[in-house]
């Protein structure tokens, strides 16, 4: 419920109003009726079709009912005081073949039904990663049951599925189906927009997130005290690894390719960066740990990288392989894994279970939620482009000028 003065998010069973005043007040939950206080608070949603007596001064209310892109909309259509109404088909961007940026034109897809235990959410940002351009070159198929379309993180509003959460703002993993204007969620993997972040840092978050709690954290077992290495300190896995890992208490040394790359992951919070292109980092961490090396290496370069990290690594450390930049087949040190005991593991989030990728949600919400509703941590994004230029997106990602995320800006 609104409180006065107080916390004033509406439930979303009920409306999304703007500029709330605490004179606006919710009388019941059933005949809701709305009392403004003042004349340019507005109603920017309503979400049952059940609604709604207005009282008091001019509401203006937002002009959703234009749909710019003509397309059919149901007969109940997007009036005056009601939700928009989800129309058949929708813009996404789905490349009929692998290919270069240019593959990824704007076309008419159906909007995609909710299955049981998902929901389906209007999408306002789609986060672009890494694993999208494979997808693109044909290295990265959607696992069985995904969508064709590229996108596995987005941040928009719940128009379908459970009823009890049509209207909640979310930011969402999922296994693809994101570069569009709907996209469809299991439940347990939609996360509340946290605090005050914009839609566009909500969908940047999932993704990277999720993957570096998993991989840092669970399988690296890296915690308060620690020191960790972690390559590509400026891309988007290596920026939330950088904000994660000083949020949790660990010292984060990350690599980059230029000097600028590095001061800006300093900026960031690494405590120490090192231009891979200048220096050697297997020197440059045992200088760092003053020989000791680091608890876990966060690795997505593979190929000879593989036993340069375990150089790195102090006696117990833990090798987490995330992607094989430089290749997959690596030669490893037998001798130095059974000398220090060290345990290489790594994982692929995209193709983990619904259950697993929920567990992970639930872990997210109790452990980094609060620190991003409070504004203690918040994404770097580098830049946004609109959903019909995702090819821009990608070429932006191609040419690696990027310090943080992409996202395409969807309604
Ligand atoms: N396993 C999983 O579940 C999972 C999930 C998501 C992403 N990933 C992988 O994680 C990686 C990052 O994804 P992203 O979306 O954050 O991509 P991104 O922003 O494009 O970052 C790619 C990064 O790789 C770095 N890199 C390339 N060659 C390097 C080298 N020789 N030494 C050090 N760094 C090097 C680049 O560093 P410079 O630009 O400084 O050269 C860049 O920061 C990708 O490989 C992606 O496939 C894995």
């Amino acid at each position: 419920m609104i409180n006065r003065g107080g916390d004033l998010r509406p439930h979303p069973l009920d409306l999304r109003l703007e500029r709330l005043d605490p004179g606006v007040e919710l009388v019941h939950r059933q005949g809701i009726e709305v009392l403004p206080s003042e004349q340019d608070e507005r109603i920017v949603g309503l979400v049952r079709e059940k609604l709604v007596q207005v009282h008091g001064g001019r509401i203006s209310l937002p002009d959703r009912a234009v749909n710019p892109k003509g397309l059919r909309r149901r007969a109940f259509g997007a009036r005056r005081g009601r939700m928009d109404a989800i129309p058949d088909k929708m813009i996404a961007i789905d490349p009929a073949a692998a290919g270069g940026p240019e593959v990824l034109q704007p076309v008419e897809r159906p909007v995609p039904r909710p299955g049981p235990g998902e929901l389906l959410i209007r999408v306002e940002a789609a986060g672009v990663n890494r694993p999208d351009v494979m997808q693109r070159l044909g290295f990265y198929p959607p696992p069985p049951g995904a969508p064709t379309i590229p996108g596995l993180e987005v941040a928009g509003t719940i128009v379908g599925g459970g009823e009890a959460r049509l209207g909640e703002r979310v930011c969402a993993l999922v296994a693809g189906g994101g570069y569009a204007e709907y996209c469809v969620a299991p439940a347990g993997q939609c996360l509340p927009v946290p605090g005050d972040l914009t839609m566009i840092e909500a969908a940047a978050l999932p993704e990277t997130f999720f993957t570096v709690w998993t991989n840092l954290f669970q399988r690296g077992g890296a915690k308060a005290g620690d020191t960790v290495l972690v390559h590509g300190g400026t891309s988007g896995i290596g920026t939330a690894a950088i904000l994660l890992g000083k949020l949790f208490g660990l010292t984060v040394v990350v690599t980059a390719g230029s000097a600028e790359k590095c001061a800006r992951a300093l900026e960031i919070g690494a405590a120490h960066a090192i231009d891979y292109r200048a220096q050697d980092f297997v020197a440059e961490v045992k200088r760092i740990t003053g020989g000791a090396g680091v608890a876990a290496v966060l690795d997505m370069v593979g190929g000879d990288y593989v036993p340069r990290n375990l150089a790195c690594l102090a006696e117990e450390g833990r090798h987490v392989s995330i992607a094989a930049q430089r290749g997959p087949s690596v030669e490893i040190p037998i001798w130095d894994v059974m000398r220090k005991r060290l345990v290489l593991t790594g994982s692929t989030l995209r193709a983990r279970p619904a259950g697993f990728k929920a567990s992970l949600a639930d872990e997210l919400r109790r452990e980094v939620w609060p620190h991003l509703e409070s504004g203690r941590i918040r994404p770097v994004i580098h830049s946004t482009f609109p959903l019909a230029d995702a090819a821009g997106a990608h070429r932006l990602m191609d040419s690696g000028e990027h310090v943080g995320k992409i996202v395409l800006e969807v309604a």
